[in-house]
């Protein structure tokens, strides 16, 4: 078996290191524009964000392993029917996500920034307590990092909603689905995370009119991609005064460009496409292990379904 690495913005050598270590039986070879010796013929690929060219030097190859959970960049390229595109699922990355957005939320309802420049002038000052009742939580997308998130919440007894594509059932999430449900989701919601995947049906689904209708006092934290905010309509809300702010990991253009609105809004708090990071010991066990299944012929969990494109 002969499997390709071909992660872009990623240093190879540990990579090839681990993978090898987890398959011993497999050729491990590391693919790049033009590098990959005459006859060598990859089955699998472990990809982030491959280029064209990949595909198109070697259509032989049965499924790209993706590094991490969206696959969004894989759905742009053009791909053989038979190529499978396989997602990572959880590999670490939901008990992060459930952090970090757990402490955006409370960073936001306990008005802990607030506190901050406070002691940062120097001022010993109390603020009056404010009702978790008064903060229900949307969160849009219940699969395997929404799904870890809305319970983590209701953990702390805020009302938690949740949005998905399909009925869900999650313990202490009120949960709605469809597009026909989607405006009353986010009229009964006041701090909304979009942990949703990026397809055509979700890009720019955060927007002017989806966002106005967020109980008063809107909050918004972004922790799937850029594409599903449209910036300046967050902003334009932000001023009006109906929103009260954002925490946002994901920006339409990353790294967020010098001078970008967001990098000093003082209603906005900017993270660097950091809240779930791929894991390396974990996401080459769980890559291993999967290669390894459809090796035998037998399924394996995270094929993406390309027609819904996630
Ligand atoms: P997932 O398991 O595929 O879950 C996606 C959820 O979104 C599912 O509940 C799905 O509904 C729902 N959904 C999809 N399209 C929808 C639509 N049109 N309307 C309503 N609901 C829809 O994905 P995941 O592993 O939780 O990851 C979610 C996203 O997080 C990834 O795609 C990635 O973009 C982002 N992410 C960001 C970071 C970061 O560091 N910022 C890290 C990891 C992942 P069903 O349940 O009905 O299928
Ligand atoms: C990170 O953004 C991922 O999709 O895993």
């Amino acid at each position: 078996m002969k499997i390709a690495f071909c992660c872009m913005n990623t240093d190879p050598r540990p990579w090839l290191q681990s993978l090898r270590a987890a398959l011993p039986e497999a050729e491990v070879v590391e693919w790049s524009p033009g590098s990959m010796q005459d006859g060598v013929r990859p089955d699998y690929a472990m990809v982030w964000g491959p280029p064209q060219q990949l595909i198109d030097e070697q259509p032989q190859m049965k499924a790209l392993f993706n590094i991490g959970a969206g696959v969004d960049a894989l759905m742009k390229l053009s791909l053989p029917p038979h190529m499978q595109v396989v997602r990572l699922n959880d590999a670490g990355m939901s008990v992060q996500m459930a952090e970090f957005v757990a402490h955006a939320v409370i960073r936001h309802y306990r008005e802990l920034d607030a506190y901050e420049r406070d002691v940062a002038a120097g001022e010993w000052r109390f603020r009056k307590p404010l009702l978790r009742t008064d903060f229900p939580i949307g969160v849009m997308g219940l699969g395997v990092l929404g799904e870890r998130v809305a319970k983590t919440l209701a953990m702390f007894d805020f009302p938690v909603l949740g949005w998905s594509r399909s009925p869900r059932q999650v313990d202490g999430v009120h949960c709605f689905s469809g597009e026909a449900t989607f405006d009353e989701f986010l009229s009964a919601t006041r701090i909304l995370v979009c942990l949703l995947p990026l397809t055509p049906e979700t890009r720019g689904i955060m927007n002017r009119d989806t966002l106005s209708l967020l109980k008063p006092g809107g909050y918004v934290i972004n922790v799937a991609r850029g594409a599903h905010l449209v910036e300046d309509d967050l902003l334009a809300l932000i001023d009006s005064g109906h929103l009260a702010g954002a925490a946002l990991d994901v920006f339409q253009t990353e790294p967020l460009p010098a001078g970008h609105a967001f990098w000093k809004h003082p209603k906005i708090a900017v993270t660097p496409h950091t809240s779930a990071r791929t894991l390396r010991e974990d996401t080459v066990l769980q890559i291993a292990q999967k290669i390894r299944a459809m090796a035998r012929g037998e399924p394996v969990a995270g094929v993406v379904d390309r027609e819904r494109g996630y």
